[in-house]
Formats: C-alpha cells, sequence, structure tokens
C-alpha cells in the first residue's frame, strides 16, 4: 500500500527548477524574434493628450513602432465590461489622461534597451484639467456604489439602542494607508499573434482563463481563439487578480509592429498601472455590558476608487460575523479621485478590517479591565451571526487556547508600561484572524497511461503558494500511486477551467476537482478490467474492488490484481482519462465555512527613539486538512510577514499638489526586511470538517495577514499606553 502523503511536510516539487533558474517564468519564455515594448506614462493628472512628437523616438536605432492614440487599431471590445471591477483599460483608445502615470504611448524596439531608451525620446504634450486626490476633501460626496460585488450595508438589532444600554462604549476611527503588493516578479506579458485573430499569450496572472476571456472580448475575437499560458509566477497576493493593462499593450504593440511583442513594466509602473490596497477610514464603534457581552457593534467604512471605475475595499464583512452581538451593523462607502483603481490585496477586507475590529476590541477590554482573550470568548459566536447558519467547523477557541499556551500569554501583566526589558518597554497584544473559506466549480483531466504513471491537467495557476505540489500529492493519494509516478500539469488555458487564484480558493476548488478526477479515472480503469476477458479481475463486481501499489486488486480475493499499467495497455489505447467538471459542494448551502485563528505578538518599543521591534510571534490557526504541512506554513508566515509590514512600514504616500506617488520603488515603499522579522511560530490546530469542500481544506493563502495589525498595534499600547489607530505605526507617531 502506497503511503498517504496528503498533508505531509513535501519539499516543493518545483523548489530545484526554481532555485536553479530553470522554472520559465512567462516573461522568461524562448520566443524567437520577439521585439520588447516600453510604456510611457503621464506626468499630469487629469486632463488630455493636446500632442504627442514621436519623431525622435521614431527615429532612434531599433525602433520598429511607436503606438499611442494617434495609431492605435481600435478595439472593438472596449466598452464591453466583463467584470464589475473592470480595470482601467488605458489601452490609446482617446486622448484622456485619467490618472498621473497612466500609459499615453508605448514604443517597440529590438531591444528592451532600445525601447527604454526611445521612450524617454517621446515629448508629450497635455492639456491640464483641475484634479483632486484627497479623500478626505471629498468625503462628503462618499456615495453607495450601486454595482457592488458584495452587499455594501447590514442590519441586524438596533445598534442605537444596543449602544444606549451599554455600560461601556468605544467609539473611535481607525485608518490604514494605500499599499502596495510589490510581488517580486513584475507585470510581463508577451503576446504573439497568428494572423489576425488568433493569439498566444503568455502572462503572469492568477486567472489565466480570466485573461483569456478579456483580451479575446478586447480585441473582438473568440476566446478560443486564445490560449494562455503561465506555468510559474512570481507573486500575485492580488495584483495579478484582474487582468490589467499589460497583455492588451503587448497584444496591440504585436499588431502595430507584425511581431511578436514582450512588455514587462517597471518597479515604478507597479505603483501606478496596477491595483494597489485602498486607504481606509473605519469608523467602530461598541457596546458592552459590565460582564463584557457586546451590546452594539458597528463599522463603517470609507475607501476611494477611481473615476472610471469601482473597486470597494470590504473591511467590514468579518464585523458582521465574528462575534455574537444582537445589534450590528456596517456599510461601505466610496470616494471618486483621481487615481488608478485599487484592487483585491491579500485578505481583501479582513486585512485592514480586523486592524479597526480588533483594536476596538482591545480598547473595549482595558475599558471593561478585561483579559482580551477572556472578552472574546464571552462574545463567542457558536453559529454564523450574520448568515444565521451553523459553522461546517469552528476551533477558534482551540487557536486561543494553544496560541496562548505556546506564546505564554498569562506571563502578561495587563496595565499598560508594566513590561520592561532594559532601555526597552516590552508589549504583549493578540488578535483574532478570520478569513472565508471558498470553494468556485472547477474542472481537472485524470490520466493513466501504459507504463502505469498518472497525468493530471488543470487550468489553474501557482502563484508560489505550491499549488504543484498539493495538487500531486492529491493525485497521488486518489489514485494509490507513489508521487513519483504522478505528474500535475497547470498553467494553460487548453487544460480543464478553473477560477482565479484568489479568496484562498485554489486549493479547496482545484484540489477537489483533482481528486474527484483521479477517483473518476480509477473507476473508469475498474470498469474496463472486469468487462476485459483477459483481466485476473474479469467478470467481478466494480464495488468488490480496491486499489493498492497502482494496482486493482479483488477485495474477497487480493491475488486477483491488474495493473493499471496493464488495464491501459490492454485496452489498446495510449491512456484512460476522465475530466471531472466539479461543482461547489452542495453541503456549502447549509453551513457557514470559515477559516480562525489567533494572532499572539510581543513587541519592544524603544521610548527615546518611538522604534517597534516584533520580537516574538506566535499565530495559531485551523482552516480544515493541511494538505502539505512545509508549504502551509509558509503561507501562514507569509501572511504573518506581511502583516508585520502592514502593522509597522508599509505605506504609499502621494504627492497630493501634483498627484503622482512619490514612494515608487522599494527604497521609498519599505517592506520588512529579514531584520524585521523575528522567529515565527506557527501552531496549526487540527480540523476535521466534511462540509467544506470534497478535500476538507480551507484555503490558507490570506488567513495569515489578517488580525496582525492589530496584535502589534494592540501590543504597541499595552508597551508604551498610546493608542495608534492610524496604521502604519511608524517612530513619529510614538514620539
Ligand atoms: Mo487574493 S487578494 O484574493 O488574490
Amino acid at each position: 500500500m502506497s503511503e498517504s502523503v496528503v498533508g505531509k511536510g513535501i519539499d516543493r516539487l518545483d523548489a530545484i527548477l526554481k532555485v536553479t533558474g530553470k522554472a520559465e517564468y512567462p516573461a522568461e519564455t524562448g520566443v524567437a524574434n520577439i521585439a520588447h515594448a516600453a510604456v510611457v506614462t503621464s506626468t499630469i493628472t487629469r486632463g488630455r493628450i493636446a500632442a504627442l512628437d514621436t519623431r525622435a523616438a521614431e527615429r532612434a536605432p531599433g525602433v520598429l513602432a511607436v503606438v499611442s492614440h494617434l495609431n492605435a487599431p481600435k478595439l472593438p471590445g472596449i466598452d464591453k465590461r466583463a467584470s464589475p471591477v473592470d480595470p482601467a483599460l488605458q489601452l490609446f483608445q482617446n486622448d484622456k489622461v485619467v490618472y498621473n502615470e497612466q500609459p499615453v504611448a508605448l514604443v517597440v524596439a529590438d531591444s528592451l534597451e532600445r525601447a527604454r531608451h526611445a521612450a524617454s525620446l517621446v515629448v508629450p504634450r497635455y492639456e491640464s484639467a483641475s484634479f483632486t486626490v484627497d479623500m478626505n476633501a471629498e468625503a462628503p460626496r462618499a456615495y453607495a456604489p450601486p454595482n457592488s460585488r458584495f452587499p455594501l450595508d447590514s442590519q441586524r438589532g438596533d445598534v442605537r439602542s444596543g449602544l444606549s444600554a451599554a455600560k461601556v462604549r468605544i467609539a473611535q476611527s481607525y485608518t490604514t494607508p494605500i499599499e502596495h503588493h510589490n510581488p517580486m516578479e513584475p507585470h510581463a506579458a508577451i503576446v504573439i499573434w497568428q494572423g489576425t485573430d488568433h493569439a498566444t499569450v503568455y502572462v503572469t496572472t492568477q486567472g489565466i482563463f480570466f485573461v483569456r476571456q478579456r483580451f479575446a472580448s478586447l480585441f473582438g475575437i473568440p476566446k478560443e481563439n486564445v490560449r494562455v499560458i503561465s506555468h510559474y509566477i512570481g507573486g500575485g497576493f492580488g495584483c495579478k487578480g484582474v487582468p490589467w493593462v499589460y497583455a492588451p499593450l503587448a497584444g496591440l504593440a504585436a499588431k502595430v509592429a507584425g511581431r511578436g511583442v514582450k512588455l514587462v513594466i517597471t518597479r515604478q509602473q507597479m505603483f501606478s498601472m496596477v491595483g494597489y490596497r485602498s486607504r481606509t477610514v473605519q469608523k467602530v464603534a461598541l457596546g458592552a455590558d459590565s460582564s463584557g457581552k457586546l451590546t452594539a457593534i458597528s463599522h463603517d467604512v470609507l475607501s476611494a476608487t477611481s473615476r472610471v471605475d469601482e473597486f470597494t475595499e470590504p473591511a467590514a464583512l468579518q464585523t458582521r460575523m465574528l462575534y455574537a452581538c444582537p445589534n450590528t451593523s456596517t456599510s461601505h462607502r466610496l470616494v471618486r479621485l483621481d487615481i488608478p483603481t485599487p484592487t483585491f490585496t491579500r485578505a481583501p477586507g479582513e486585512a485592514v478590517g480586523t486592524f479597526a475590529l480588533e483594536s476596538a476590541m482591545d480598547e473595549l477590554a482595558y475599558a471593561l479591565q478585561m483579559d482580551p482573550i477572556a472578552l472574546r470568548l464571552r462574545n463567542y459566536a457558536e453559529t454564523d451571526p450574520d448568515k444565521n447558519l451553523p459553522w461546517s467547523s469552528k476551533s477558534l477557541r482551540e487557536c486561543y487556547r494553544r496560541g496562548a499556551e505556546k506564546f505564554g500569554w498569562p506571563a502578561r501583566r495587563p496595565p499598560p508600561r508594566s513590561m520592561r526589558d532594559g532601555r526597552w518597554l516590552v508589549g504583549l497584544g493578540m488578535a483574532t484572524a478570520t478569513y472565508p473559506a471558498n470553494q468556485s466549480d472547477a474542472s481537472a483531466i485524470a490520466r493513466v497511461r501504459a507504463d502505469g504513471t498518472a497525468l493530471v491537467q488543470a487550468g489553474s495557476q501557482d502563484i508560489g503558494t505550491g499549488t504543484y505540489t498539493i495538487m500531486t500529492q492529491i493525485a497521488a493519494d486518489a489514485l494509490a500511486l507513489p508521487i513519483e509516478k504522478v505528474r500535475f500539469e497547470l498553467g494553460d488555458t487548453t487544460f480543464p477551467e478553473t477560477p482565479n487564484s484568489g479568496g484562498s480558493r485554489t486549493a479547496s476548488s482545484v484540489g477537489s476537482a483533482v481528486k474527484m478526477a483521479a477517483l473518476a479515472v480509477r473507476k473508469k480503469l475498474a470498469e474496463v478490467a472486469v468487462a476485459d476477458s483477459k483481466s485476473p479481475l474479469h467478470g467481478l463486481e466494480v464495488e468488490g474492488l480496491d486499489v493498492a501499489d497502482g494496482a486493482l486488486y479483488a477485495k474477497s480475493n487480493r491475488a486477483r490484481r491488474d495493473s493499471f499499467g496493464d488495464i491501459v495497455a490492454r485496452s489498446g489505447a495510449a491512456e484512460i482519462a476522465v475530466q471531472v467538471d466539479n461543482k461547489e459542494k452542495e453541503d456549502r448551502k447549509r453551513y457557514s465555512t470559515h477559516s480562525f485563528g489567533a494572532q499572539f505578538v510581543e513587541v519592544k518599543v524603544d521610548e527615546s527613539l518611538g522604534t517597534v521591534r516584533v520580537s516574538r510571534f506566535v499565530g495559531a490557526f485551523a482552516a480544515g486538512k493541511i494538505l502539505n504541512a512545509k508549504t502551509a506554513q509558509s503561507q501562514y508566515q507569509g501572511g504573518i510577514v506581511w502583516g508585520i509590514g502592514l502593522a509597522l512600514h508599509e505605506s504609499t504616500h502621494r504627492d497630493e499638489r501634483l498627484g503622482r506617488i512619490v514612494t515608487r520603488d522599494l527604497a521609498d515603499y519599505h517592506v520588512p526586511v529579514h531584520a524585521d522579522i523575528p522567529h515565527i511560530d506557527v501552531v496549526m490546530v487540527d480540523e476535521t470538517d466534511p462540509y467544506v469542500n470534497e478535500i476538507g481544506s480551507k484555503g490558507i493563502g490570506e488567513i495569515g495577514i489578517t488580525g496582525v495589525g492589530a496584535a502589534i498595534a494592540n501590543a504597541v499600547y499595552h508597551a508604551t499606553g498610546r493608542r495608534i489607530r492610524d496604521l502604519p505605526i511608524t517612530p513619529d507617531k510614538l514620539l
């Protein structure tokens, strides 16, 4: 019997390829005679391009084409909206400028260096119009976006009477800045046209099928005419979740230049041409009786979008379900500014929403003189109070208990400024983590070949999380094959269709499809064997068979066995294959599906400098079945690292007079470095969930970042007695 590999912390199957540089990222794809593109971006924030002098650029060495609104082909699908999160597609269809550093022209040349040099020779002349990029100034014009993809408001009971009945009340405003994702790999695409209406697109994306559909609709061709390939991705985190302009821009350039074009946007352009997390202003009010029982919660969120599209940061969603409270209201509003459109950013909503809610809970705990964990347990939601459904599983109590134990929470002396380590003030803080356990319809095909090996394929994409590895593990177990005999392929729209890798859904959606396809091909092999007069299993019932070590055998007599390879070989076909189009599990309608966790942190604050060091971190999580203990730990730790960045470092600054972002690279935009990160302990709480999906896994790409901002702010308060409600907590705010 081959040993089960699901859950084992095996190394990534693509690890050697990646560290030796053999894993080919989209922009590295070897394509003969490829041309290179460089984008010219606007230096005004709003207005129009009055003139564009491209003569010097066109004369520059190696230049093949200069593309702009003056000569770009008209895109038949430019006005078709396929998604509520349609990125602002500035594809040279008119002379308008709607945000600073918007693409206004593109140069194609025979080398990257020549393209970039020629791009610097393009001279636009603009007519500037007045603009506003100031969220506070526009706040009076906040509105409820009519096409929101989630319900903007919620009401349960009566918050006003809940607050007036409260013994203790907290009402505060919390703010978070613009954040940029900054994956290591910049956004990139290679487009090669075959004739006028067929294209191959190598692109870094979290959604190959989404790119295919958008690309095809923009160019007015059937989606079947577009093949999108994305084998390796150097991080996504949400900023590669919707199809931004880079693939269609490369497509336009390739059409004009008459050859394949590669476009890699620069690190600086990643701060404007693709999405980011909006600044948020969040008002939270809590009321509780003297025992700590919540009598009211309200959470009102303001975020900003562009003039040309809408994206709402869903920061109050967790507030609807995290605590049992009879009186709850939440709202989301938007202001329009002359800025690029924001987008999904790791745990969109929860990452910054838990900062506000879980900071307020800490403030309430102090006001009640209650332990922060005790306050949360007092308001533990035994069922989902928002959907009024039982949880498919919930192990948050265990997360609090195991996390507190590992961290040594009982050693915390509650009063602020009561703990010291020499000149450092020491603070201990905690917060709850939560993220929805999503599943979408997904397809996969499992193929068993005459050599006894299996090849499993699903469109999908591995954004760096370990998808190749866990899918191979799932398929190996379902086929009872040693993992060496299973190969899993992804990243190609010629494979069965799968959802975007967003919302922590790839493992649960594609993993379920892979499992069902593997089981289906097993059944097909059994059917072929019992019907085959040459098989030792001939004439048996399919139900009477089981599988081990790459062979089917009779349960009643293990000596009667037939190997996968022999079954396929005798069939005369090269392989026996079954595709499964897996639907979201029916049980999910009767349950609320979420993962939960508890974050614990120790900080040391230098009182004279205001510097905050994170000295210890423990995150305890329960997220259903863990598919690979090693990649899971990396996902949790990666989320926590970004949470530390969100709490202490990250912030995008815009010059409000110019409307232009000034922190445009990793020198000015601070992400945590190794020296900022202590050892991070991850506690994985065992959890069995028979309802959430076919593999019982809840998805762990995003929960790790949730709660971290609040846990650190709460620890800083404990250390210093200073409550910082505006992220990031930089030294100036503590002096
Ligand atoms: Mo994730 S922000 O849903 O890609």
